[in-house]
């Protein structure tokens, strides 16, 4: 898994280019900036967006070629961001710190998505927000149709919308949807596909 990504990482360009997550942008003009962490954040393109905000930013990932490039797009967009290499349980983040998480195509393997999913729910301070959007389960037919457009080919990393409910239950949700939305993302999501989308604020 960590060698599949490390690869795709070493290219010259970025494999879901520079700009940030479109929903993410949207979403980010509506919260005050104050400490967001972003889970599997690749090559950092969402995380370096939140860094120009003024928001104050760390990061994770599995992949060492993930954070040298978004070390580096952080220093040509003259911010800085915290990001370390590791799979998540081995993280020690505090509980209740952050303001924001955000997992944009944050597509933990199956067996162990819901899992770390609650334990990164334990990092958000009550009143804080989750931003959320992957695959949803219903992509496999679009991803069969149109490989462009990228994201995993089996049931259990994509998501539903029960998973995400059950995964983060202590929360009101402000959006929680699934959508047919088109993908112009680098070179890894181009074309129409399906996603999950969640806004949600910890409850007290
Ligand atoms: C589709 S990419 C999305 C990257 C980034 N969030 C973005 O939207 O540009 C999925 C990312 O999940 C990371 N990943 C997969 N399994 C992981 C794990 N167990 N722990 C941390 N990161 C993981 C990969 O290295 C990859 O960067």
């Amino acid at each position: 898994m960590k060698e599949r990504w490390n690869q795709r990482y070493q290219a010259e360009e970025f494999a879901y280019g520079i700009l940030p997550n479109e929903f993410l942008r949207e979403q980010l003009q509506h919260i005050k900036p104050g400490k967001i962490l972003f889970a599997a954040e690749g090559e950092g393109r969402n995380a370096v967006y939140a860094a120009k905000l003024g928001w104050e930013v760390f990061a994770f990932d599995i992949s060492e070629e993930g954070q040298k490039k978004a070390l580096k797009l952080a220093e040509e967009n003259g911010v800085s961001i915290t990001y370390e290499v590791g799979e998540e349980q081995y993280l020690n983040y505090a509980p209740a710190q952050f303001d924001a998480i955000v997992f944009i195509y944050a597509h933990f393997p199956g067996p162990i998505k819901s899992g770390i999913q609650k334990q990164i729910s334990t990092y958000l301070k009550p009143g804080g927000t989750i931003l959320f959007e992957a695959f949803s389960k219903n992509h496999l037919a679009y991803v069969t149709k149109n490989e462009a457009v990228g994201g995993p080919k089996d049931l259990e990393t994509l998501f539903s919308l029960d998973e995400l409910k059950a995964d983060f239950e202590n929360y009101d949700y402000l959006q929680l949807q699934e959508q047919e939305i088109e993908l112009h993302e680098g070179i890894y999501h181009n074309g129409l596909g399906s996603v999950v989308r969640m806004v949600g604020r910890k409850k007290a």
